[in-house]
């Protein structure tokens, strides 16, 4: 199988590992260099829309893209407790990071895709996008940025069943796991709820491996189970 993972994060690595493992071939889209020995790094910020073109212009289309990109907290941006907190700017930052790549990547592999072709196309969202599990409140940036990724999933997803119906496009979510995003925000996790990103994605792969375009515009947790938007 051939992927093109967006995004050298922790899970985004973890899943670069796994699936050269199992004698994959993968091409890395990160800013910054995963230092994994066989990978195919393509130095790019994947919120760049003109930089993704010009990555991706001249290669082979791949049987499955990932899109790890992710954003909870960065330098000055916390995920907010209160109304108060929330900015205009932070919030466009969290589009920028979270949904926007995901339609961009989309849109170039438009130009190209064909009716007969296979492509797993998917993003990792989060359980906290999820509307109608919304029980906590707070992290409206991170919140509204998932909500409206799980929205652009099901939309690419119906215009891709008229133009590309052998394409299934879905949202997972990795669970809670070990890595830069969540690290601020792990106590109280009962025993057992954090995963390495190793086994995060040896369960990602294991629930794509169990989709088919059937399953297109729908959103999956890490253990398989569906996540009502
Ligand atoms: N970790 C968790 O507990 C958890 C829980 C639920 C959902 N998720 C989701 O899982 C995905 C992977 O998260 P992770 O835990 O692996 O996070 P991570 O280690 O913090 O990685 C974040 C990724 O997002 C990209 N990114 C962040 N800020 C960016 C910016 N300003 N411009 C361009 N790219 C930027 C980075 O790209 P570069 O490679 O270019 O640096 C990196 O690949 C995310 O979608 C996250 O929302 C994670």
């Amino acid at each position: 199988m051939y992927y093109w993972i967006m995004g050298g994060g922790g899970i985004g690595r973890a899943l670069a590992r796994e699936c050269l493992g199992r004698g994959d071939k993968v091409v890395l889209f990160s800013r910054s260099d995963p230092d994994i020995k066989g990978v195919d790094w393509l130095a790019v910020d994947n919120t760049n829309l003109a930089a993704l073109a010009e990555a991706t212009r001249e290669r082979v289309l791949p049987d499955r893209v990932i899109n790890t990109l992710g954003m909870l907290h960065q330098d000055e941006q916390q995920p907010e407790k209160r109304i108060e907190e929330v900015t205009q700017a932070a919030l466009a930052n969290s589009i920028r990071i979270n949904t926007w790549p995901t339609l961009a990547m989309a849109q170039l592999l438009s130009s190209r895709l064909s009716r007969r072709q296979p492509l797993q196309f998917a993003a990792l969202s989060a359980r906290v996008g999820s509307i109608g599990d919304n029980r906590a409140g707070g992290w409206y940036s991170y919140r509204i940025s998932k909500a409206a990724l799980n929205m652009a999933i099901k939309t690419l997803s119906i215009e891709w069943q008229r133009r590309f119906p052998l394409a299934c496009v879905v949202g997972l979510h990795p669970g809670t796991v070990a890595t830069e995003l969540s690290a601020p925000f792990r106590s109280g996790l009962a025993d057992g709820q954090l995963q390495s990103p190793e086994l995060a994605a040896l369960h990602l792969l294991m629930v794509l491996d169990g989709l088919s375009p059937e399953h297109s515009g729908r959103i999956f947790a890490w253990d398989g189970q569906e996540i009502q938007p």
